[in-house]
């Protein structure tokens, strides 16, 4: 049993980050690691050079993402916190993986899409390749279950889908290279969606701030982008069903019950019948209380550069040595000669 899950160090963490997945990153850990289990956890620093990016930007992204991550409770003594570039053998076997995924795969992807966009001939290789590459993180330490928002679900399946074609390939039945890994996505907020827009994802890289919450926000700030959130002018319903067609109050609903640990029908059973100007501050002091102790915590630590890049060290060497037998059973099986 084995959990391995990453995040692209690329601006803030922000909620949609928290509540799709890093919330069950930190109970997976505290579940887990007592029973024995193992959770790896990464920052994809190689994933974010898929995107134009300023290279200065990416290295305090990445001191800033380790402390992000500490503050909402990963613990790098129990779970393995590391970034991929210390860990050479993540694009080692992205090459040889290489070799099975499909270029037809590669074009459903719908991230690389979106991504994309019309100019297709102007995107790096890196941006179509990047699910083999994300592939190879699963695979590279035979992750069993792997907790992520929606979102990243096709590229949990392509995943699959390598591992499988390799295992066919080069790997005897009994003896396959690859585990096939499940993904684990949280059932009340697989997808967090932006404050300004119901029908768009939470993103980092939505242009405007007020689209999201970030875990570093202070009070004011998350009291002015929930009250300036985007709503409807009927009051909110008694029913879960009574939110269809309603993308932003079904999003702030969401929010509610997942920030509350609780259901949307439970928050409706309260709110049903009263107006935003008494839901947006109920949800906006909520998301103070629970987020405030993490933001502190974030403060402290982000001060200590040498503090963060030891955390990153010392995981990237427990990293390096779990790679390193699925790494070379893999040239194996390619019949490639390693003297
Ligand atoms: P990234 O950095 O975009 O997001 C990190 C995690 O946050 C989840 N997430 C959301 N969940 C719910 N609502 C949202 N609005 C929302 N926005 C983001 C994502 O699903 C993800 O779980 N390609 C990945 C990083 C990656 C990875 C991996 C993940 C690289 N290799 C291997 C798992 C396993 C990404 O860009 O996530």
């Amino acid at each position: 049993m084995r959990i391995v899950s990453g995040i692209q160090p690329t601006g803030n963490l922000h909620l949609g980050n928290y509540l799709g997945a890093i919330r069950n990153w930190v109970r997976m850990q505290d579940e887990w690691s007592a029973q024995g289990g193992e959770c790896l956890y990464f920052l994809a620093d190689l994933h974010a050079i898929s995107m134009p990016h300023v290279p200065a930007e990416l290295a305090a992204n990445t001191r800033e993402m380790v402390a992000a991550l500490v503050s909402c409770g990963i613990d790098p003594d129990r779970s393995i916190l590391f970034n991929q570039a210390q860990v050479p053998q993540h694009a080692e076997l992205q090459w040889l993986l290489n070799g099975t995924a499909r270029m037809g795969w590669l074009n459903r992807m719908t991230q690389w899409k979106d991504k994309a966009g019309k100019n297709r001939e102007g995107a790096s290789v890196a941006l179509y390749t990047y699910p083999v590459l994300q592939a190879a993180d699963v695979l590279l330490y035979q992750a069993t279950h792997v907790p992520v928002g929606e979102d990243q679900k096709q590229h949990l399946e392509l995943a699959r889908d390598i591992a499988q074609k390799f295992n066919n390939d080069f790997a005897s039945e009994e003896k396959p290279v690859f585990t096939l890994p499940d993904p684990i996505i949280p059932p009340e907020a697989a997808r967090i969606m932006s404050l300004r827009d119901g029908t768009a994802k939470m993103s980092k890289s939505d242009p405007s701030d007020m689209s999201r919450i970030n875990l570093t926000d202070d009070a004011d700030a998350i009291m002015a982008k929930v009250k300036k959130a985007k709503t409807d002018p009927e009051p909110l319903p008694s029913e879960k069903a009574g939110l269809e067609g309603r993308p932003e109050a079904a999003n702030l609903v969401g929010i509610y019950a997942a920030m509350a640990g609780t259901s949307a029908e439970a928050v409706l059973a309260d709110f049903g019948g009263k107006g935003f100007g008494a839901f947006k501050p109920a949800l906006g002091e909520l998301l103070v209380e629970r987020l405030a102790p993490m933001a502190a915590r974030y403060r402290e630590l982000r001060a200590d550069g040498e503090a963060l890049d030891a955390i990153l060290a010392k995981g990237a060497l427990k990293a390096r040595a779990l790679a390193v037998p699925t790494l070379n059973a893999t040239y194996a099986a390619l019949g490639l000669v390693r003297g």
